[in-house]
């Protein structure tokens, strides 16, 4: 089904990408959705809600790849608390 008229985006290619981990942010820029009349913004939205409830382990990131994230060490010097003044 076509979710935006404008730019003539389905709701298949929405969730394809809400599913590879994008907020509706994220696809808004990619795909363009929503950005010219904005009727479209409540589905593409609604779409976007039901994909991340779904598989909502898509939008964690890894920490141990490099370009993603740092890993969590709870050793870390930068979370120790600071010796008492
Ligand atoms: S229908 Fe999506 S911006 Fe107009």
């Amino acid at each position: 089904m076509i979710v935006c008229v404008c730019r003539r985006i389905s709701d298949r290619e929405i969730a394809r990408h809400a599913r590879a981990g994008l907020g509706f942010d994220e696809i808004q820029f990619e795909l363009g959705v929503a950005t010219q009349c904005g009727q479209c913004e409540g589905c593409a939205r609604d779409v976007v809600a039901q994909c991340s409830a779904a598989c909502p382990t898509a939008h964690i990131k890894r920490a141990d790849h490099p370009t993603e994230g740092r890993p969590w060490n709870p050793l870390s010097p930068s979370l120790q608390a600071s010796p008492a003044a």
